[in-house]
C-alpha cells in the first residue's frame, strides 16, 4: 500500500519551548501513524526538538541550509551542523527562499547536491506564481526548476529526493489548487523526471503537494494518483490540525 509523506514546515514560528511542546504532542499522538512523517522547526529549535523526536516515527527536517560545508559564510547553517543535530531531511528551494530571498536555481542545485552527498534527504520545492500561471508559463517554470534543481544529481542519489509541488499563489492564502489541477501538474513533474532519469525512477519519485493543505482538503488531494504526500505550512503549527492531516485515512 502507498505510504504518504506528510511533512510540516514550521517556517519562522515557535520559540524553543513552544517547539518542544508541539513536537512532544505530535510524537505522542502520531505514534500509531503509518505514513512517513517529518517536522521542520526553525534552526534555533532543532536541537531541542531532536531530543523529542529521537527514536520516534517522526523525522527531523530543516527548512534550508547553506551551499558550503563550512567557512566564512556569515548567517549560514551547514549540512554538517544539521547532521550533527540529527536532521535527516532538508527542504530546499521553497518559494519563500526563491522569491523573498532571491535564491536561484544554481544555488538551490548546489544545496541539493551537497545535502545528498552527505546523506540527507531533500524535499525540492517547485511551483509557479499566479502571474506565471496566467501567462501560460507553468510548464516552462516547473521544467526549469526541476531540470536545474536536479542538475548533476546521480540516478542513485535520486532515491533521496522528494519533489514538492507548491503553487506560490496557494501558499498561506487559503487558496488550494483543486485536486485535479494539482494532479495534472504532478503528472507533468513525473514526466520531466522520466525524461531525465527514466520511467521507473519517475514512478518511484514521491511528489508532495503543498499550499493551504488542511484537514478538510487533505483526503481529496491524497486520493489523486500522482499525489504522494503533503508539505504543510500553517496547518502544521497546531496538533489539532496536523494530527488529522497525518491521519487522513
Ligand atoms: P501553507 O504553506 O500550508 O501555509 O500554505 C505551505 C508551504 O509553504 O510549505
Amino acid at each position: 500500500m502507498k505510504r504518504y509523506f506528510i511533512a510540516g514546515n514550521w517556517k519562522m514560528h515557535k520559540t524553543v519551548a513552544e517547539a518542544v511542546s508541539l513536537a512532544s504532542e505530535l510524537r505522542d499522538r502520531l505514534s500509531d501513524c503509518r505514513e512517513k512523517l517529518m517536522i521542520a522547526p526553525p534552526f534555533t529549535a532543532l536541537q531541542a526538538v531532536s531530543e523529542v523526536t529521537r527514536g520516534s516515527n517522526i523525522l527531523l527536517g530543516a527548512q534550508n541550509m547553506g551551499p558550503e560545508e563550512s567557512g566564512a559564510h556569515t548567517g549560514e547553517v551547514s549540512v554538517l551542523m544539521l547532521k550533527d543535530l540529527g536532521v535527516s531531511v532538508v527542504i530546499l528551494g521553497h518559494s519563500e527562499r526563491r522569491h523573498t530571498y532571491g535564491e536561484h536555481d544554481a544555488l538551490i542545485n548546489a544545496k541539493v547536491r551537497l545535502a545528498l552527498k552527505h546523506g540527507l534527504e531533500v524535499i525540492l520545492c517547485v511551483g509557479e506564481t499566479l502571474e506565471e500561471r496566467e501567462h501560460g508559463a507553468l510548464e516552462t517554470v516547473i521544467r526549469r526548476q526541476l531540470v536545474e534543481g536536479l542538475r548533476g544529481v546521480e540516478p542513485s542519489a535520486l532515491l533521496g529526493v522528494t519533489v514538492a509541488y507548491e503553487p506560490v499563489w496557494a501558499i498561506g492564502t487559503g487558496k488550494t489548487a483543486t485536486p485535479e489541477d494539482a494532479d495534472t501538474v504532478h503528472a507533468f513533474c513525473r514526466k520531466v523526471v522520466a525524461e531525465l532519469y527514466g520511467q521507473e525512477a519517475a514512478l518511484r519519485m514521491p511528489i508532495q503537494y503543498g499550499g493551504s493543505v488542511k484537514p478538510e482538503n487533505v483526503a481529496a488531494l491524497m486520493a489523486k494518483q500522482n499525489i504522494d504526500g503533503a508539505l504543510v505550512g500553517g496547518a502544521s503549527l497546531k496538533a489539532e490540525s496536523f494530527v488529522p492531516i497525518a491521519k487522513f485515512r
